[in-house]
């Protein structure tokens, strides 16, 4: 897509499953937060205009509605922080979140505040979010962007240096595989994003990697900033552009529920997902019971790695920090790799546990061939 000039463009389907994917989220984390805590804030770093050419709600509004309801269940307080910088877009966001607000008791609105700021997100919202003391509290931040990278590795570090932040960021490959080689101001904009130079290391790479070792420096950069948990939802727009949604966080409850909200995403979108750690880099259709043969091969290589055993909660842990799969699924994959004599399981070593082992008869390190529909 190209960057829109208008004050509301077309929505198109990758930006459909985003907004599927932030509400689903949303939902799971509202409640869970305003359970344990007086005030939980949400900010986005490049708002919009709050809605489509064609009607749809844009992601603030989407996320008030998602608040709203959640407020009526536990009554504490939500602020909501949003940062745009084309004054048209400020104008038509304050007139779309007036309506949000219309469409809600007094008693929502008392407990839900919008804070809109026209200009530059950066270093305004960090500002806002310190001078508000949002910082200290639970606080979720989308930085939706084109897809630039112009988010500064620097604003990913002060917001990981808080225990209860989560970062959301919209990241767009093709920009720096297609443009940076050659000019040295865009690299700099690659280097103030990635926090250093090692994501250069793409120009040597060829052409089939390039899009996915970009992805993977991403994550890492997440990482270093400390969000210690990293996420990606891969999409690909009507232009056949890649982006990709970065998910940061140091909790492992906002890890699950937001693979929960990945594999729940209405798989009319066409969105589709790949797991880093599978050799064979199959593409996953998002379905609630989707192709788990990826997630079979990756545990029968856990499992033979591990001479002593695995017991079913070590895999699930497993499951949920390293994979693109939910510690759901875990059972029964287990359950078929057994019945596929690729693992055996033992469930008298240790009590009240099944411990998960390298098949006795047959040692070897590869899973057998696809039977049945299997592998
Ligand atoms: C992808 S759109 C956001 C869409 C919105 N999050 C949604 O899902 O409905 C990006 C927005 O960021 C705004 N923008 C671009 N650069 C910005 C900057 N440096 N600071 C703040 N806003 C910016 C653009 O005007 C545009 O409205």
């Amino acid at each position: 897509m190209a960057v829109p000039t208008e004050v509301t463009w077309l929505r198109d389907p990758h930006t459909a499953a985003k907004h599927d994917l932030l509400k689903k989220y949303l939902e799971a984390w509202a409640p869970i937060l305003l359970s344990r805590h007086e005030m939980a804030t949400y900010a986005e770093g490049f708002s919009g205009p709050g809605v489509y050419k064609a009607g749809e709600p844009g992601s603030p509004v989407i996320a008030h509605g998602v608040f709203a309801g959640a407020l009526h269940r536990h009554p504490k307080r939500l602020r909501m922080f949003l940062m745009e910088k084309d004054a048209r877009r400020v104008e038509e966001l304050r007139r779309q979140m007036v309506r949000a607000q219309e469409r809600q008791t007094g008693y929502v609105n008392q407990r839900l505040s919008v804070h809109i700021d026209e200009g530059e997100f950066h270093p305004a919202l960090l500002q806002r979010l310190r001078t508000s003391g949002a910082l200290g509290q639970p606080l979720f931040v989308l930085l939706d962007s084109y897809g630039g990278p112009d988010i500064p590795y620097s604003l990913l570090k002060d917001l990981a240096a808080h225990d209860r932040v989560e970062v959301m960021v919209t990241f767009v490959p093709g920009f720096l595989t297609r443009f940076a080689e050659k000019h040295e101001g865009r690299r700099q904009q690659g280097d103030i994003a990635f926090g250093g130079q090692e994501w250069q290391a793409v120009f040597k790479k060829p052409s089939t990697e390039k899009f996915a070792f970009l992805r993977d420096q991403y994550r890492d950069c997440l990482h270093r900033a400390g969000f210690t948990h990293t996420l990606h939802f891969e999409m690909v727009d009507e232009g056949g552009r890649l982006l990709y949604l970065i998910f940061g966080t140091k909790n492992d409850k906002g890890l699950e529920k937001m693979k929960d909200a990945m594999w729940n995403v209405d798989p009319n979108h066409g969105v589709r997902y790949r797991d880093p750690k599978d050799p064979d880099q199959q593409q996953l259709d998002l379905e609630w019971d989707p192709d788990t043969a990826a997630l079979r091969r990756i545990l029968h290589d856990h499992v033979v790695d591990s001479p002593e055993g695995v017991t079913i909660a070590e895999l699930q842990r497993f499951t949920l920090l390293e994979t693109v799969y939910r510690p759901a699924q875990v059972i029964r994959s287990i359950r078929q790799l057994r019945d596929a004599k690729a693992v055996d399981t033992d469930t008298a070593r240790v009590s009240g546990k099944t411990l998960v082992l390298p098949p006795r008869a047959n040692p070897s390190s590869s899973p057998p061939a696809e039977q049945d529909g299997l592998w």
